[in-house]
């Protein structure tokens, strides 16, 4: 078949099958940097073994690798499909492929080496940020242009959704990153001071809310009714949903830095819209779950609708808690302390996690002309084995937060503190080690997926689906 009659799904495998790979990859990190949390001698006194180099190559290829591979796997199998039109250009959509991978090595080469602008989630030096900035614009083109080469007038929400996601993170990106360098493995920020501060959270806080977030809404917004077999609960609320989440995302970051330099007001301007982003993300958790109405009993079954579901569950529950700890008095307890980490596991295992989870089941045999994934036992057994580790995860985060805040703040009758950090820190080794434990089943459980994909992809043909003429045909 000609490939202008057909999508190109070779970009949509090649993304799909390197989630998995950096799933396991990221993950594995993950699970080592909680291990030496608990055994130090872990590093081996070896310079790019220790906790500092590895922790930022943890978040970088969690949520870069494998929750970049997923996005644009999905945002470029959904935009082709929505729009019932092939990718706008087959050969940058490789460039993006092949450019998204160099900067994904380039990572796992700098940070051990302790190259880093010391910037969380923005800590590669200058070269890769520019080489970031190439490939997104290169991304942008791709989308925006199968949008404009669409066959339908509607553009489906996904589409919205992904859309804002690739724009504000090219923003973000080259508004944080500017940067002088100094030498080529070497750069200062352009900004000083609180202002840097600012600038870094403004960053921060949107690459939760456009990275981990709108994308994720994007991938929400066309898999859950797919696999659900319905239409989406409310469209009207979902419209209302995307304009609401944009606009107020904005301006929560300085929820980041409560009691610090930051001018007050700008600290409770922060809480304020954190309090606000509680309506428009539980409008889209409601829209995704109740798009299962009436198929309620298809949730018994169907374990890739358990993985889409229960994200969207554990989305709720961390877009509950944020707006809770932006609440300066309920920050002053949980800032610095595993709380945090707690928040952030449930939105990253529980959220985005589960959700790139259960669209690569949809995906990939559809990738490789199969109907079903080689086993559905096992995609049961896996969303199992993640849901308990999840568990385990967050739940000995929250105890071992709340003790610590306890503990710093606690004090004795003559007004010394009660407790010496060093206790504190004693105190949380035992939900360290159950941390570990929810870690180490949430990699088993990346493991038993990459059996399956291994199993469902050998022996099979990569297929490429033939163009849906839109009047008679479904996306
Ligand atoms: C097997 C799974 C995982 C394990 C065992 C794990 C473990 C860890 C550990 C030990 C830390 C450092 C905590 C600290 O400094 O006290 C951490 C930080 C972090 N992880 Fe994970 N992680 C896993 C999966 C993920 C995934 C899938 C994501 C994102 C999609 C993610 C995102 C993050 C982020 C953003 C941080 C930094 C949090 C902060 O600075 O507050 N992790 N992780
Ligand atoms: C309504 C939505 C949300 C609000 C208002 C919110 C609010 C917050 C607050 C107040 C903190 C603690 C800041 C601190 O004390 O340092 C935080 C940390 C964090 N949240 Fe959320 N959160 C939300 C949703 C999410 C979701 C869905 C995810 C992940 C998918 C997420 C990921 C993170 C990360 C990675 C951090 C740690 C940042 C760092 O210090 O490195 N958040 N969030």
């Amino acid at each position: 078949m000609q490939a202008e009659n057909t999508y190109n799904y070779r970009v949509v495998r090649q993304f799909a099958i390197m989630t998995v790979v950096w799933g396991v990859v990221g993950m594995l990190v993950g699970v080592v940097i909680a291990s030496q949390l608990i055994w130090p001698a872990l590093n081996f006194d070896t310079p790019w073994l220790t906790y500092s180099r590895l922790r930022p190559l943890h978040t970088n290829a969690v949520i870069f690798a494998f929750g970049g591979c997923a996005l644009f796997a999905t945002s470029y199998y959904v935009v082709q499909r929505t729009c019932h039109t092939r990718l706008f250009s087959d050969k940058l959509a490789a460039f993006t492929f092949w450019g998204w991978q160099l900067v994904i090595v380039a990572a796992a080469i700098t940070l051990p080496l302790g190259i880093t602008t010391s910037k969380e989630y923005a800590e590669l030096e200058w070269p890769i940020d520019l080489l970031i900035a190439v490939v997104w614009v290169a991304y942008a083109i791709v989308f925006f242009g199968t949008i404009a080469k669409r066959k339908v007038k509607h553009i489906y929400v996904a589409n919205w959704f992904y859309g804002a996601f690739i724009l504000t993170i090219a923003i973000l990106h080259i508004v944080n990153s500017a940067e002088i360098p100094v030498t080529f493995w070497k750069s200062y920020s352009l900004y000083a001071g609180a202002q840097d501060a600012m600038v870094e959270w403004w960053y921060g806080h949107n690459a939760v809310g456009f990275f981990l977030t709108a994308g994720f809404l994007g991938m929400m917004y066309y898999f859950v009714p797919k696999q659900a077999g319905r239409p989406v609960y409310s469209y009207r609320l979902s419209v209302v949903h995307f304009w609401a989440l944009i606009f107020t995302y904005m301006w929560a970051g300085p929820h980041h830095l409560h009691y610090t330099a930051l001018p007050d007001w700008v600290q409770s301007l922060g809480m304020v819209f954190s309090l606000i982003l509680l309506a428009p993300s539980w409008g889209g958790m409601i829209n995704g779950i109740m798009t299962l109405s009436g198929a309620w009993h298809k949730l018994r079954e169907d374990p890739i609708l358990k993985f889409l579901i229960v994200s969207l569950s554990f989305y709720g529950m961390s877009t509950f808690e944020g707006p809770m700890m932006s609440i300066k008095t309920v920050n002053a307890l949980s800032h610095y302390t595993d709380w945090t980490i707690g928040h952030v596991h449930s939105g990253a295992l529980g959220w985005v996690g589960l959700v790139s989870i259960g669209s690569m089941y949809y995906l990939i045999p559809r990738l490789f002309g199969r109907t079903e994934m080689h086993s559905t036992r096992l995609i049961n057994a896996h969303f199992w084995i993640a849901t308990v580790g999840i568990v385990l995860y967050i739940a000995a985060m929250w105890v071992a937060g709340v003790m610590e805040g306890l503990m710093w703040r606690a004090v004795s009758p003559d007004g010394t503190l009660a407790y010496t950090f060093i206790e504190s820190v004693k105190a949380a080794y035992p939900f360290y080690g159950i941390r570990l434990l929810g870690g180490l089943l949430y990699l088993s459980g990346m493991l038993v997926m990459v059996y399956n994909v291994a199993k469902t992809v050998s022996g099979s043909r990569a297929v490429d689906a033939p163009i849906l003429v839109p009047a008679v045909a479904h996306a």
